[in-house]
């Protein structure tokens, strides 16, 4: 058994924000953001929230898969921005589109947060447990970034992607999950912590902190790492692969890992310049987009992989 992608569907947040419009608010400018990153713009939620965003791009996603939500079984949802603790960003998604049959919950891998979650899903369908999933990376970043802060304030944007996925006989679906904790420092967003009745202190909320140096170090080597593990660990050649659908945190980086692969870029789609890194939706949107401008065949392989904090990984190989 295993899982094929069947739908797709995406909602970025619903206000367009440009580069010179940061450049108001903090010292920076288009030259230095788009030279250092490509992103021109980058979409804020002023109102849907992860949630919100989040089934949106379900119902799209479910209709474009051609199932009704009561069809579901499984909602997985990428996230590190739910609206609260508890309940998880998957039940309030479930309620919103009626997906009353479907168990839920949410994953926290940060910017890996879609492949894990695609991940999950997939070994549910494999198990025989569940034959039909909602697999969504959803983000309302924005409200985690220090706005005065240009080294992080310029990269980031909201938004959410969603995939139906269906358990089948035939066909390819092989990934891996990495995660390296001793790193857990270079990028970072505390949530409230630290306080109650004998401390005598209110819990601490933190802003996103990110040494933007050492996570690009990290990227550009563990990404064709990975991508490279898949790939040998199922007897496929980069030849066979059609498109890898990177995680969209930075040009450089993609353009960085297209060089080491050896691989041309033309392989590595890229939105990244209209959406800026929208952390755990940045795959499932540029997915969506994808399937929506007719870029994919079915029996194509490609190649998703994200990275991002933890320090996480993943990479899988999938076919259309
Ligand atoms: O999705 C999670 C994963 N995240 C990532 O993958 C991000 C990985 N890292 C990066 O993409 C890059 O490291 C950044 C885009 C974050 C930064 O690019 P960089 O080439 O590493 O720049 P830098 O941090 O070395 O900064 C260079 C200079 C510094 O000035 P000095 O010290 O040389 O005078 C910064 O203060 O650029 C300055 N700077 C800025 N200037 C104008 C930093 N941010 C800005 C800004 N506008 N927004």
């Amino acid at each position: 058994m295993t899982t094929k992608i069947i739908g797709t569907g995406s909602c970025p947040g619903e206000r367009v924000v440009t580069n010179d419009d940061l450049a108001k608010i903090v010292e920076t400018s288009d030259e230095w953001i788009s030279s250092r990153t490509g992103i021109k713009e980058r979409h804020l939620t002023t109102g849907l929230g992860t949630s919100g965003m989040a089934a949106r791009a379900a119902m799209l996603a479910c209709e474009n898969a051609g199932i009704r939500p009561e069809e579901l079984d499984l909602i997985v949802m990428g996230t590190s921005t739910p609206e609260y603790c508890f309940p998880s960003g998957a039940c309030q998604v479930q309620a919103a589109i009626g997906a009353v049959n479907a168990a839920g919950f949410d994953i926290s891998a940060a910017c890996s947060g879609f492949v894990f979650a695609l991940m999950t899903a997939h070994s549910f369908l494999k198990s025989g447990m569940y034959r039909n999933a909602l697999v969504i990376g959803a983000d309302d970043i924005s409200k985690l970034v220090d706005w005065s802060d240009r080294k992080t304030c310029v990269l980031f944007g909201d938004g959410a992607g969603a995939a139906v996925i269906k358990a089948q006989e035939d066909g390819c679906f092989e990934g891996m999950m990495g995660c390296d904790g001793k790193k857990w420092e270079v990028l970072t967003c505390q949530a409230r912590s630290g306080g109650n009745f004998i401390t005598e202190k209110k819990p601490d909320l933190g802003y996103i902190y990110m040494d933007g140096q050492e996570v690009f170090k990290f990227a550009v080597k563990k990404v064709p790492e990975c991508i490279r593990q898949v790939l040998d660990a199922n007897g496929v050649g980069m030849e066979a692969v059609r498109y890898y659908i990177l995680h969209q945190a930075n040009e450089r980086i993609i353009d960085s890992v297209a060089k080491r692969l050896k691989e041309p870029l033309e392989k590595f789609p890229m939105n990244i310049q209209k959406y800026g890194n929208t952390s755990g939706a940045s795959i499932p949107i540029l997915l969506d987009e994808m399937n929506r401008e007719g870029m994919l065949n079915r029996g194509d392989k490609i190649v998703l992989a994200g990275f991002g904090g933890g320090l996480t990984w993943g990479a899988i190989l999938l076919e259309w």
